[in-house]
């Protein structure tokens, strides 16, 4: 077990589910978000479902100072890496402040694990780092190449760490790509909180469930998959959560660096999701096939093996509890925290 554990980007989706759960496994866990995209609201949630007050700083990972403070203050011995800006279309439109946040972030946070000798360190990745012209199911050897600044961070940060690792020689990486994230704590208090309109489909698929948005626009209904529209891997982040505690035991005990695909290695559609989720909420999804985005795929999927082969993780809940738990978050909290 770590000394105490950073977490960056805390607050958010995916850091918020790893906080609890991290904390219920008896981790000290200092977590550190700038609340760019999240809500300091989730603080007294994770705190209902651990009866553990968080110990939280609001700050920027691109000020070295307040990293140093952290680290001064506290026996950091492995940061786990979650903040940075996530939207593809987003990065599109402000390429700079995806490079300057993501990158520079990443740079600061590497500075000071240098001067404090903090070796282990767990990065997001994304399955956006691999090749498009890669066939699905996607290995962790596969070509990789991004199609968007957003993906070119991920991708540049990879290679950051990599090259680092050399430098440093004690460091160790657990470079874990997602697939695509979904599914609420099954206590319904936090969840996914998007701030304006979903990018994504699941949040989408949600918000007109909950009666926020009135339809449903599907991208394309002609690819070439099992009802013509998009497959995706969706896993639920709670098992995400756990994918990251397995992580972490792999860096201590192995004391090796991993890079691994945390997905469930099944494909469902578009249409296959939104009758889930029809059936988990018992809400009609009007939805219309509208033309595809840009940038898209027909089909993405993990190979999983060599998770489960390294770090003894794989996820368990299927598409039903996702939609089932994405309901209960949604319904409970009709617009967010
Ligand atoms: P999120 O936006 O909910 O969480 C990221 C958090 O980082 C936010 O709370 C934001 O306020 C904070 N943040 C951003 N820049 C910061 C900075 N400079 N200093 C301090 N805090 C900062 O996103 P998420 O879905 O939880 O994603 C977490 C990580 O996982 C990200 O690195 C993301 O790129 C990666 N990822 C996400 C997905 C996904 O579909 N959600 C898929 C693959 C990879
Ligand atoms: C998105 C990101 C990708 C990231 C991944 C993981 C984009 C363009 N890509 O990809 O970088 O790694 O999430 O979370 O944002 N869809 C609709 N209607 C909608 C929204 C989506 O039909 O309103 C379809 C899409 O065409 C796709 C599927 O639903 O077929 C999933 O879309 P989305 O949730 O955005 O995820 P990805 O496209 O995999």
């Amino acid at each position: 077990m770590f000394a105490m554990i950073l977490l960056t980007g805390a607050t958010g989706y995916i850091g918020s589910h790893t906080w609890v759960e991290l904390l219920n496994a008896g981790h000290e866990v200092i977590g550190i978000d700038n609340l760019c995209n999240s809500s300091e609201k989730l603080l007294a949630r994770v705190e209902s479902i651990t009866n553990i007050k968080p110990n939280f700083i609001r700050g920027d990972i691109r000020n070295i100072d307040v990293l140093r403070k952290i680290f001064q203050s506290h026996n950091i011995d492995c940061v786990v890496h979650f903040a940075a800006l996530k939207a593809v279309g987003e990065s599109v439109e402000k390429p700079l402040e995806y490079y300057d946040n993501n990158i520079n972030g990443l740079l600061q946070l590497l500075r000071t694990c240098n001067e404090f000798s903090c070796e282990n360190f767990v990065f997001s990745s994304s399955a956006t780092v691999y090749h498009t012209e890669n066939n699905p199911p996607y290995f962790e050897n596969m070509a990789l190449g991004p199609v968007n600044p957003y993906g070119w961070t991920k991708m540049m940060s990879e290679q950051i760490l990599r090259n680092f690792e050399v430098a440093s020689l004690s460091t160790r990486v657990a470079y874990l790509r997602y697939f695509n994230p979904v599914g609420a704590h099954a206590s319904g208090l936090i969840g996914e909180n998007p701030l304006g309109a979903p990018n994504n489909l699941m949040p989408y698929i949600a918000q007109v469930a909950v009666g926020r948005r009135e339809l449903l626009s599907i991208y394309g209904g002609d690819w070439p998959t099992v009802d013509g529209t998009g497959v995706r891997d969706y896993i639920h982040v709670v098992d995400l959560a756990k994918g990251h505690m397995a992580a972490i035991d792999y860096l201590t005990q192995q004391k090796k660096s991993l890079t691994v695909n945390l997905g469930t290695g099944v494909g469902t559609s578009v249409l296959q999701l939104v009758h889930a989720f029809e059936i988990a909420s018992k809400k009609k999804i009007p939805y219309e096939i509208v033309s595809r985005r840009v940038g898209d795929i027909a089909v993405s999927y993990a190979n999983t093996d060599l998770a489960k082969k390294l770090m003894g993780w794989s996820a368990h809940m299927g598409v039903d509890q996702m939609c089932q738990d994405v309901w209960r978050w949604q319904s409970n909290n009709p617009s967010g925290y």
